[in-house]
């Protein structure tokens, strides 16, 4: 099974992170979030995934020299413009001169982690003889994401983006696709073009568009709400057994308080700091007395003596926070 990753966006809602990393290179835990995503397909039997690349694209060819990510084999396909997710796709296929005959392939936003089961997908699509699957999700405010209607053996009857309350259905697009080849066909070339606005809710129309209700992990890691969630929930064990947070190769302080936290390798937590809920990044030094709590502070950022840092409150990579400051809901620097 061949999957094209949707990585080329610019991850304006994570900026300043996303300014110098784009957003599936940021580190979730103590790999790269694309990491998660391209894992969690080849355990369902992918084996080569073509990234359709635009914001940031050298980042992601440094990081797999060698074409390969978590044993997937990789093909890496630029845009000279972003052409939006449907136009993505469409030029990703061609480019990376995917087979027709090889029959459906999988479509994923590259920053959603899910344990879906592509398996139980791929028979639900066969059996219907969809066109597309669309994997759905239930979740309790559908207003920020597109919602899917559909009958009970789940045809999709429509295809809504972000609609106003009260919403249709509670279930909603989880960014997970299967598309049989004549779906590029749909598909405008040159042009920006959305899978959300254009494609499926074409495709509902004609009746050729079927959907799997699949309630399992599942989360969205482009806000810095669920950017960190993605972490704490490996941290509890969420997805398996807990995993470590605090890197070896990091240094804590005998007097510093570390609690439900990443620390990646290299970084430092001073005498008295306190770091709870957060993510502090690879080289970052938080210093003696400052407290980072529910926040993210970027690659190599300082947190200084007595700083307060909160909320969710990013820190860019390379930022210093002065000492003493003190920061909630804030990102530094201010977001372009
Ligand atoms: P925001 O700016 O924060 O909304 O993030 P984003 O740019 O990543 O947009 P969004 O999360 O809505 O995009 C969903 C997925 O599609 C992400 O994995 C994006 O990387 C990807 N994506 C969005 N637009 C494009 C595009 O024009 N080309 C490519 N190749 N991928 C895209």
């Amino acid at each position: 099974m061949q999957a094209i990753l949707l990585v080329g966006g610019f991850g304006t809602r994570l900026r300043p992170l996303t300014l110098t990393t784009p957003k599936q290179m940021l580190p979730v835990l103590h790999r790269p979030m694309i990491e998660h995503v391209v894992c969690g397909l080849s355990r369902h039997g992918v084996d080569r995934v073509v990234l359709a690349l635009g914001y940031g694209d050298e980042a992601f060819r440094a990081a797999y020299p060698d074409g390969r990510c978590a044993g997937v084999e990789l093909c890496c396909v630029v845009e000279s413009e972003p052409l939006d997710t449907a136009g993505a796709v469409r030029f990703a296929h061609t480019a990376a001169g995917m087979d027709d005959s090889a029959g459906p392939f999988l479509v994923a936003n590259g920053d959603v982690i899910t344990d879906l089961d592509v398996g139980e997908m791929l028979r639900l699509h066969r059996v219907a003889g969809a066109e597309a699957t669309v994997h759905l999700i239930e979740v309790d405010d559908p207003s920020r994401y597109g919602v899917v209607v559909t009958d009970p053996d789940g045809r999709v009857g429509a295809f809504v983006e972000k609609p106003p309350p009260p919403a249709p259905s509670r279930w909603i697009n989880a960014g997970t696709y299967l598309m049989e080849p004549s779906v590029i066909g749909r598909i405008d070339g040159g042009r920006r073009v959305s899978v959300e606005r254009e494609v499926f809710p074409a495709m509902a129309a004609a009746g050729t568009l079927w959907a799997l209700r699949h309630n399992t992990y599942w989360i969205d890691a482009g806000t810095p709400e669920t950017y960190l969630q993605a972490q704490l929930d490996l941290l509890d064990g969420r997805r398996g057994p807990a995993a470590a947070g605090v890197s070896p190769a990091a240094v804590l302080d005998a007097g510093a308080v570390v609690e439900r936290s990443v620390v990646m390798a290299g970084a430092a937590v001073g005498e008295g700091a306190m770091v709870r809920g957060s993510a502090v990044g690879v080289n970052a030094v938080i210093e003696a007395g400052a407290q980072v709590l529910d926040s993210v502070v970027g690659r190599a950022a300082t947190v200084g003596r007595g700083a307060r840092v909160t909320n969710r409150t990013l820190v860019g990579e390379g930022v210093a926070v002065p000492p003493g400051q003190a920061l909630s809901g804030a990102r530094v620097p201010e977001a372009a």
